[in-house]
């Protein structure tokens, strides 16, 4: 019998202790934290729950905690779980540390993180990797999955079978997939709403559930899509519609869209996206990997993306001082943007 695949969590945050205790057990995992969150792990342990009812708890015994790079040495598998403004920092840690040809994915949002992993360590493989569901923390040492979906990685043979089946055993099969570059494109388009939930204050089911919110998203959303059409980059189509229908949906009648679109709605009712987190906490957030990633884009073919620009001003306002939207209010100010 082979022995289960050692897998490190680096950045044990909301996605990498879910994604971690959820491998537990059928791999062994190491979560490398920081110091504040190390503490609640070996306090409290870890418990992990999902919206179909899985949940679990392990004992702060049989939890591998480290607060220093060092902790993944050994690892087969490193899943780089950090925000992206921090992944050159942890790119050059893991340079310091890893050993040649260890697999490192990233489960980060935000188009540039894998050639910055890649970029700093040559000697590793490096793949791109996407979550596609919501992940909050509604205990200090709970992390739950708020919606649905299945983990995505870009296929390669450096993907053992025995960390596939270490996902698989954990109930995180992960989807194989040729073009990881389009998928999170087609990812960033989708957390373009991650701002505007911040701004809205609201959990994302209810403000999902309101049209004018919609509105917002679907015009971040065309401006997006005229960049990626001008870029050459065709967006996967990571839900039953494509891309470029996703405007269209958005924009119906609440009712309608309550219909057409209900996968959409299918959200615990208090998740929300984790920059409101990030507002909350005073932290600066992921906006411009998300929003200002399209506006770098536009920039560089001689556009311009006016409401993504404006949002990503309203971020940098509201990670000085929080300031709640009407959604009304703020259709108006990207429709003059
Ligand atoms: N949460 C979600 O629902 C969700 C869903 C899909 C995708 N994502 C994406 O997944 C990525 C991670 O998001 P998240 O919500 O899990 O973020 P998070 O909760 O902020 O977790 C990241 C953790 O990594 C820590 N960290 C940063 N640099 C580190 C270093 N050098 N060494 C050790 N730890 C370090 C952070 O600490 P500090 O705060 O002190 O820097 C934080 O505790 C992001 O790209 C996000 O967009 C999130």
């Amino acid at each position: 019998m082979t022995s289960p695949p050692r897998i490190a969590i680096y950045g044990a945050g909301m996605v990498g202790n879910y994604l971690g205790g959820r491998l537990h057990g059928h791999a062994h995992v190491c979560f490398v934290a920081r110091p504040r969150i190390a503490s609640v792990l070996k306090e409290h342990g870890l418990t992990v729950s999902d919206l179909h009812g899985h949940r679990r708890h392990i004992p702060v015994a049989e939890l591998d905690v480290d607060t220093q790079a060092s902790g993944v040495q050994g690892a087969d598998a490193v899943l780089v779980t950090v925000k992206s403004a921090a992944t050159m920092e942890v790119a050059h840690e893991l340079a310091e540390v890893l050993a040649p040809g260890t697999l490192v994915i990233s489960f980060q949002n935000g188009v540039r993180n894998v050639a910055d992993l890649r970029a700093a360590l040559p000697m590793c493989h490096v793949l791109a990797g996407m979550v596609p569901f919501n992940v909050a923390q509604p205990e200090p040492a709970h992390f739950h999955q708020g919606s649905s979906g299945e983990l995505m990685v870009e296929r390669s043979a450096a993907l053992s079978p025995a960390l596939r089946s270490a996902f698989e055993a954990g109930g995180l099969p992960l989807q194989a997939c040729d073009d990881m570059q389009a998928v999170l494109w087609s990812k960033l388009l989708i957390n373009l709403n991650n701002a505007l939930n911040a701004l809205s204050g609201l959990p994302l089911r209810e403000e999902l559930a309101q049209r004018a919110w919609r509105l917002c998203l679907a015009l971040l959303q065309r401006e997006g899509l005229r960049v990626l059409h001008a870029a050459g980059i065709r967006p996967a189509a990571l839900t039953a519609l494509p891309a470029r229908w996703l405007p269209a949906v958005l924009s119906l009648p609440d009712a309608l869209f309550r219909r057409i679109a209900s996968r959409m709605l299918a959200i615990d009712p208090l998740a929300r996206s984790s920059m409101w987190d990030d507002l909350q906490a005073h932290r600066r957030t992921e906006v411009d990997y998300i929003n200002g990633e399209l506006v770098a884009l536009a920039k560089s073919r001689g556009l311009r993306t006016p409401a993504n620009e404006r949002i990503v001003a309203l971020i940098r306002e509201a990670e000085q001082s929080y300031a709640q939207w009407e959604p009304q209010e703020l259709l108006k100010t990207l429709r003059n943007a």
